[in-house]
């Protein structure tokens, strides 16, 4: 039966709803696709699946639907999602066990000291195409990444940020930073106090005698952005994802929060820099191949996890 047309949950890039279609000369009726289907699109009909546009929220494309299917019944286009989209599963013996995962995330450290080498288009997008598959919030994706590749166009985004920072060593000043503390959390006005400042006016200092404490000097810097419609975490759940998937293929990353404070208050540099006017910056990531490797692990631990 083939999907109407019908209610949509919009996003940055999805402004009509997807259209599911079950092939019922495949369909054994087992249900999964009625059970999956959490915007109650595909509804149960006396023990047969039944697409019905306008229920719920209206199809948001998550495929999961179609990949419930045993009998490859579900077919679902729209939101960017295609049937294409739909491919076999690696067998379960091929893919990482828990000792491999987190022996791949012990070894992990955020790394800021990078080989003199770029990491060459193909393997910054199979990296990108690696951490295509985080989760997020409602589909199609709504976060976008600009991958700002070169030594020497990293330092020249390094530089713009840094134009940034300088204005707001404003803030130094005593009375100018307690005017504006009036309009702050009191936590935002200790981090500016004790952090941003003293951290952005030492990266102004080091700038000027050739050393980058913002970018380390790493051979790609690659930005992570979002529409308004995403929820806030999408980018920064994708950018966790980049990487683990770097990790695993032997890059070394380090996130760069400060980044995106200055680049989501400068319009100019957003447009410079190809991030949509609209986009929110949510994180940013230096990554290169490693200067070296580190001999020791780091135990980390939550500051709480409690059950209840
Ligand atoms: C959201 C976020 C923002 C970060 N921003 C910066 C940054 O601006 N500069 C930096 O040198 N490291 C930054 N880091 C890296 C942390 O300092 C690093 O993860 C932490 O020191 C722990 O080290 P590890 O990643 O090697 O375990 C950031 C990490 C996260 C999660
Ligand atoms: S998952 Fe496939 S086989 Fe099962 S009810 Fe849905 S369409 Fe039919
Ligand atoms: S793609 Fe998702 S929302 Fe659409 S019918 Fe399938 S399970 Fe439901």
């Amino acid at each position: 039966m083939k999907g109407k047309p019908g209610r949509t949950v919009r996003t940055g890039i999805g402004d009509t709803p997807g259209m599911p279609v079950i092939d019922y000369g495949k369909c054994s009726s087992c249900g999964l696709c009625v059970r999956v289907c959490k915007s109650f699109t595909i509804m149960d009909d006396g023990g047969s699946p039944r697409v019905v546009p306008d229920n719920g929220l209206g199809c948001i494309a998550c495929g999961q639907c179609m990949a419930v299917c045993a009998k490859g019944a579900v077919t679902v286009r729209g939101r960017a999602l295609t049937p294409a989209d739909s491919f076999p599963l690696p067998p379960r013996g091929k893919c990482a066990t828990a000792d491999a995962l987190e022996n791949l995330f012990l070894a992990r450290r955020s790394v800021r000291e990078f080989a003199n080498r770029v990491p060459e288009k193909p393997l910054v997008e199979r990296m990108l195409s690696m951490a295509a598959s985080a989760p997020m919030g409602i589909p199609p994706s709504d976060v976008g990444v600009v991958a700002v590749h070169g030594f020497e166009r990293v330092q020249e985004f390094a530089g713009d940020i840094i134009g940034e920072f300088r204005k707001w060593q404003m803030f130094s000043n005593p009375f100018v930073l307690r005017l504006f503390s009036l309009f702050m959390k009191k936590t935002e006005a200790e981090s500016m106090r004790d952090f941003i400042l003293p951290a952005t006016s030492m990266m102004i200092g080091a700038r000027e005698s050739g050393t980058d404490l913002l970018l380390y000097h790493a051979p790609v810097a690659l930005l992570f952005h979002q529409s308004p419609y995403a929820d806030p975490a999408d980018g920064t759940i994708a950018c966790t994802y980049a990487m683990i998937a770097a990790e695993s293929l032997g890059l070394g990353t380090c996130m760069i929060g400060t980044v995106s404070f200055a680049l989501n208050r400068r319009k100019d540099l957003k447009e410079k820099w190809g991030i949509p006017a609209e986009n929110t910056v949510s994180m940013a990531m230096i990554m290169g191949h490693p200067a070296f490797r580190y001999a020791r692990g780091i135990r980390r631990r939550f500051s709480s996890a409690v059950f209840r």
